[in-house]
């Protein structure tokens, strides 16, 4: 796959998930119009959509004849995505007033619809789910992957490891990324794998290619906090060290970052090895490991 051809079916993935979220929390319950625009600020607010386009691609490759069929699976990530970033920003958590390039959710309605706005994103993005036009047994199976991915065992554990005092070794702060970062690329890329009835052998290679892409994806974003230009990355530069965090530059140094991420790269390919078709799910992984964004 050509870079551009990988460009047009990602440009595809990104259009239909952004016209999904769009036609979202229009509601006219009088007196929450703030809660509403809130939700939808964070929601439309351009993100990568990487998540949703690894749910949609997961599923095509796992036969799915029509991608848009994984559509409410897709966006049910991105909604719960979206809640973690609002809420990751928030005084309380890693007090950032800067995401994807503009005002943090917070900064422009205030903490208390910004934690209210987090909150209803967690049970709409289950609705949303639900309302996939999908046997039940699928439907039933993608909320498990979904609760699994962000809950307690998952994503949140992370928050809260990555929130605890103290500085980490290495096999903590590689527990703490898995979590709060890993969890939600498996669950991302298993959801696309139950949308479509795709086999266990497919989610346990969908697993533990999105655990490596994690990975290499939060190293990067640990090096881009110290490397990055703001006005690309969107985010402050700097945040991680102003909070006291620990994080792979710290133990490893700006070029141990870059293997380690080349390496992190070489197990996701690797992971993907007895299959066929994954030549986007190839470029894509290579690409984020010289992101800057
Ligand atoms: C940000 O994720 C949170 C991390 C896990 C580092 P993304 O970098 O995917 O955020 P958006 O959605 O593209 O803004
Ligand atoms: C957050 O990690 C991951 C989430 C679960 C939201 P970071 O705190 O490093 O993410 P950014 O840098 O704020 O996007
Ligand atoms: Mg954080
Ligand atoms: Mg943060
Ligand atoms: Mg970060």
């Amino acid at each position: 796959m050509d870079k551009k051809q990988f460009q047009k079916q990602y440009e595809a993935y990104r259009t239909a998930v952004e016209d999904f979220l769009s036609k979202l929390f229009l509601g006219d319950t009088p007196g929450c119009e703030r809660l509403y625009d809130s939700m939808r600020y964070s929601l439309l607010s351009g993100g990568k959509r990487l998540r949703p386009v690894l749910t949609l691609e997961f599923a095509r490759l796992c036969g799915m004849e029509d991608w848009h069929c994984a559509l409410p699976f897709a966006c049910a990530v991105e909604m719960v995505h979206t809640y973690s970033l609002i809420h990751d920003d928030l005084p309380c958590m890693d007090d950032d007033a800067l995401r994807r390039g503009k005002p943090t959710n917070h900064i422009v309605f205030g903490e208390t619809m910004a934690t209210l706005a987090g909150d209803a994103l967690q049970p709409e993005a289950y609705r949303v789910l639900l309302s996939a036009d999908l046997p039940s047994d699928r439907l039933a199976a993608g909320v498990e992957v979904l609760a699994l991915a962000s809950g307690a065992m998952g994503m949140v554990a992370g928050q809260v490891l990555d929130l605890s005092d103290g500085t980490k070794a290495e096999d903590e702060l590689a527990l703490l990324h898995t979590l709060k970062t890993g969890c939600m690329f498996m669950g991302a890329a298993e959801l696309g794998c139950v949308a479509a009835g795709g086999t266990q052998e497919l989610r346990d290679a969908a697993r533990l290619y999105a655990m490596n892409l994690g990975m290499a994806f939060q190293i990067r974003d640990d090096m881009l906090d110290v490397t990055g230009d703001e006005a690309v990355f969107g985010k402050p530069i700097g945040s991680d060290k102003d909070e006291g965090k620990t994080t792979y530059v710290d133990l490893l140094g700006l070029s141990g970052c870059e293997k380690r991420i080349e390496r992190c790269t070489e197990g996701a390919v690797e992971a993907l090895s007895s299959l066929e078709g994954t030549e986007f799910l190839i470029e894509l992984v290579q690409q984020l490991a010289k992101r800057e964004k």
